[in-house]
């Protein structure tokens, strides 16, 4: 037999090294290689077509398809972040950072799905069955006939659902606790993870389970080690929030079955993972006197409008010291080239200040339609007048100043109104009913709209 030759693989990208090295030359992360032995790959060899291959049809993209079905879990929410329901013999990965409440997602999804008479397991690998239980009496879940084991062997897992009749929905928590002892290595490393996963997932197709793998995600943000893992599964949902903070997002980040633009919304409460049916006001705080450095902005979520506060705190600096720029949940390359349009096109300098900007309720705004409305909150700030408290403020803002129109302007507008918004400071072009409209085409409008100038 061939000498296993000794190979190195990168926790955190996956990449093979044929040496142990302190930096992984792909993914530049440090100390993350780790022994891994490899069975000898063959590449030399060639296909005999004459035996053991077999024809497969292939088929028009015109020909009749069979939609999959879709079993609902009775969470509303889940449903609509997965695209509708789950789809039974698919393969899901719940990422998310420790404590986030993926386990407690899970164990309501599956005391939902058991409710209603489909048949869930819930694997722990992390916590003993007890300790499960217990959580399920906190949540008032102690009578859903969930079944429930504590084990990290997937032969075993697999060896105990193999006489019976296949649940609608097996969750697994968490994949990187998981241990195949096809190959060898410890739980939680990239070789063990992809293993574990190939056998349950090879099951729950074979079988028609929903499965649901939890994975915890690394510092950086990858779901932790084995990204590898992203490819092997149907759709990977993240599960975001700040853990100081009561709201959760649900998001598919990638789905063979469905969209990826719609989220479910959740609180976590004493009781659990509540659902948030109209999440539009959720990040607002309403107060009658208007305070300077805030503006509203109308966020999209999906199709979801939600309306966010953008706090902004310019302080005086002497002369001299380098000022801060520090964003909290928005992009701070954006915040500089707001501040620098701002200097370049309007004239107004945040060269003497230090400048802060926060996102209220621990939301992350990606949106680019957003960049009118932080810069309202700057200007105002450093001016010290209040954007009306009435006002949403809605655009996007080019390097020349320019202000531009954002998708679906009339949905966010709408719901503006409807939650007793009476002006929107948007871009030129922008007709709206049921709303007053201030009309910007040049940021310079805008700086002159807050100052009074
Ligand atoms: P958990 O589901 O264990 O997180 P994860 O599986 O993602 O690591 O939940 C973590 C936190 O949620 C825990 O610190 C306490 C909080 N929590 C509540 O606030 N209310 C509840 O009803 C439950 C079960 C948990
Ligand atoms: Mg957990």
């Amino acid at each position: 037999m061939a000498k296993l030759k000794a190979r190195y693989v990168c926790q955190a990208c996956g990449s093979v090294q044929p040496r142990w090295q302190g930096q992984c030359p792909d993914c530049a992360e440090w100390n993350t290689l780790i022994q891994e032995s490899a069975a000898p790959t063959v590449f030399s060899q060639k296909h005999d077509l004459s035996t053991g291959g077999r024809a497969v049809e292939l088929v028009g993209l015109d020909a009749e398809v069979a939609l999959p079905t879709r079993v609902s879990t009775g969470i509303a929410e889940f449903d609509r972040a997965v695209g509708g329901g789950i789809v039974p013999g698919s393969a899901m990965l719940l990422a998310g950072d420790p404590g986030i409440g993926k386990s407690t997602l899970l164990l309501q999804v599956a005391a939902a799905v058991a409710a209603a008479g489909k048949g869930a397991v819930y694997v722990s690998g992390e916590e003993a069955v007890d300790q499960v239980r217990l959580r399920a009496l906190r949540l008032g879940l102690g009578a859903a006939p969930v079944r429930l084991a504590s084990v990290t062997s997937v032969r075993d897992i697999l060896t105990t659902l193999q006489g019976e009749s296949p649940p609608a929905l097996l969750v697994i928590d968490s994949v990187q606790t998981m241990h195949s002892d096809l190959i060898e290595g410890a739980p939680g490393t990239v070789s063990q993870v992809r293993a574990s996963a190939q056998e349950l997932i090879r099951f729950a197709k074979e079988r028609g389970t929903a499965l649901i793998l939890v994975g915890h995600v690394t510092k950086d943000g990858s779901i932790a080690g084995p990204r590898v893992l992203e490819h092997m599964v149907d759709a990977v949902l993240g599960f975001e929030g700040e853990r100081s903070h009561q709201y959760r997002i649900l998001r598919a980040v990638k789905n063979r079955f469905g969209g990826t633009d719609e989220i479910g919304v959740f609180a976590m409460e004493g009781a659990g993972l509540a659902e948030v049916p109209n999440p539009s006001a959720l990040f607002l705080t309403r107060r009658d006197d208007p305070v300077s450095g805030t503006a509203i902005f109308p966020a999209l979520e999906g199709t979801r409008p939600v309306l966010v506060e953008i706090q902004a705190l310019t302080v005086r600096l002497a002369s001299g010291a380098t000022p801060r720029r520090s964003a909290v949940g928005w992009d701070s390359s954006r915040l500089a080239m707001l501040l620098a349009v701002l200097e370049a096109r309007c004239g107004v300098s945040f060269a003497s200040a230090e400048v802060y900007l926060n996102v209220a309720g621990g939301y992350k705004l990606q949106d680019p339609a957003a960049d009118l409305a932080v810069a309202a909150a700057l200007v105002s700030a450093l001016c010290e007048r209040p954007v009306p408290a009435e006002a949403v403020v809605l655009g996007e803002v080019a390097l020349s100043g320019e202000v531009r129109q954002a998708a679906h302007t009339q949905l966010r507008l709408k719901e503006a109104a409807k939650l007793g918004f009476e002006e929107a400071w948007v871009p030129g072009g922008v007709e709206a009913s049921g709303i007053r409209v201030a009309r910007f085409a040049q940021l310079r409008g805008l700086v002159e709209k807050v100052t009074g100038r």
